[in-house]
């Protein structure tokens, strides 16, 4: 069986653009595959965090794996600084990456631009999103769109080390959804839906009630031309609300362009709301009572133990790879 490795950052607010660009394919890749999913602990503290709230969003992302529907009898779902392995691998993949390569991450120009000075781990945090992954030999990568470019250095880093020291790696793969793939903010299409923007309304979490849910979408961006047609360039805001339309009811764009020829966007968005609320209300549900259950600590220790397993065998053919230790 082939195997995956994804991570999410414990920064809160996860929304359904990190659902439909990632997770959801989390779900449905544990049929076929062994899977690790990652909460990537380590990830976050490349900006400043406050701790408490830190150990709260990695429950919350924990317990939110689970409420999707990531079954850990058949995945392994662990903490990132759980298995010190990430960082130590990290620290010797930094040593075969280059400045110049790191500094050309969009991701590292866009968090860098403008500031007076620039952390150090902004600078190297593809390279520890290369060692999660290299770390578990693994062969697939599902993420959203805005992280190819970390995947084709992760591919570069790797075959670089095995070319120069012999076999060492896996050379994983990225795998991206097709619809949903990225998803814009519902306030400002142009720009994809993230945790971060200071307007609520840009995004739909996870965890939102029926009520926001039908706020933001009723809110959402559109044009005024009045036809519900898929043309992300000249119609940003529709193409969104139907890539997520398409997304979530598992229909391709254009039976959902058919669907709705001839209506307004005000129905459109009803619609959308009604679809919204059904994918979303069992996710609520669970998530509230796993997030409030023992099994969640349970788990995770369990998934440390089996990730460690797997990373240790991995840091033993590192080490011998660059001749670190002495036996
Ligand atoms: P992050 O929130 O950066 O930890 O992202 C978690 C996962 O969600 C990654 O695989 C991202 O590529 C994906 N993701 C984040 N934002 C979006 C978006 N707006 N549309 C689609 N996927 C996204
Ligand atoms: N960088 C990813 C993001 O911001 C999260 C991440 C960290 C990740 N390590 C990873 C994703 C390893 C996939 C595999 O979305």
């Amino acid at each position: 069986m082939k195997r995956v490795f994804s991570g999410v950052q414990p920064t809160g607010n996860i929304h359904i653009g990190n659902y439909l660009g990632a997770l959801k394919q989390f779900v449905d890749l544990q049929e076929d595959h062994e899977c690790i999913y990652c909460i990537v602990d380590e990830h976050a503290i490349t900006v400043p965090q406050d701790p408490k709230e830190l150990r709260k969003h990695v429950l919350d992302v924990a317990a939110l794996y689970m409420a999707i529907g990531i079954d850990p009898r058949k995945s392994i779902i662990f903490v990132q600084s759980s298995v010190s392995g990430h960082a130590e691998l990290g620290w010797i993949l930094c040593c075969n990456s280059y400045t110049g390569e790191l500094t050309r991450m969009t991701q590292f120009k866009a968090k860098s631009g403008g500031q007076e000075s620039v952390g150090t781990g902004l600078l190297t945090y593809p390279v520890l999103m290369a060692a999660d992954i290299l770390l578990y030999d693994t062969d697939v990568v599902p993420v959203g769109n805005d992280q190819k470019q970390h995947i084709e250095l992760t591919r570069d880093i790797a075959i670089r080390v095995n070319n120069k020291y012999g076999e060492t790696f896996v050379v994983p793969e990225g795998r991206f959804m097709k619809a949903g793939a990225r998803v814009m903010a519902l306030d400002d299409p142009t720009s994809k839906m993230s945790k971060s923007s200071p307007n609520n309304h840009s995004r739909i979490s996870l965890l939102d009630e029926d009520s926001k849910i039908k706020k933001s979408i009723m809110r959402a961006t559109t044009d005024s031309d009045g036809e519900i047609r898929f043309d992300p360039e000249n119609k940003p805001g529709v193409s969104n609300l139907l890539s997520i339309y398409s997304a979530f009811s598992g229909t391709a764009i254009e039976d959902v362009e058919a669907d709705f020829r001839g209506k307004g966007y005000g129905d459109f968005k009803k619609a959308l709301v009604e679809l919204t609320k059904e994918a979303l209300a069992p996710i609520r549900q669970n998530f509230n009572e796993i997030r409030e259950s023992e099994e969640l600590i349970r788990v995770l220790d369990e998934g440390a133990e089996k990730a460690d397993a797997i990373a240790q065998k991995t840091l033993k053919r590192v080490r011998d790879t660059f001749g670190l230790g002495y036996r």
